[in-house]
């Protein structure tokens, strides 16, 4: 999977480097650096919504890093199937 976090200027505002250091944490610590791979990306015009967090083709909105290891477990890992 291709986990892309939006590093455009309004999630940068919202707190996207906590959120890409929570999941290469969460990455690393779980073994899943062969399934996962972590990118920044720009604007992915949910601006609104950001953090803005893409997994494939599938968005995850209204992160930060305070639930970033939330989302990762509610809406990412079922992502992997
Ligand atoms: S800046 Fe992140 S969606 Fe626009």
């Amino acid at each position: 999977m291709i986990l892309s976090v939006c590093v455009g200027s309004s999630c940068h505002l919202k707190g996207s480097y906590d959120v890409i250091e929570t999941f290469k944490r969460l990455i690393a610590e779980r073994g899943l650096a062969d399934k996962i791979e972590l990118r920044a990306c720009f604007c992915l015009n949910r601006c609104s919504d950001g953090v803005a967090v893409k997994a494939d083709g599938n968005y995850i909105l209204g992160v930060n890093g305070a639930n970033a290891e939330q989302k990762f477990d509610d809406e990412i890992l079922p992502l992997l199937g």
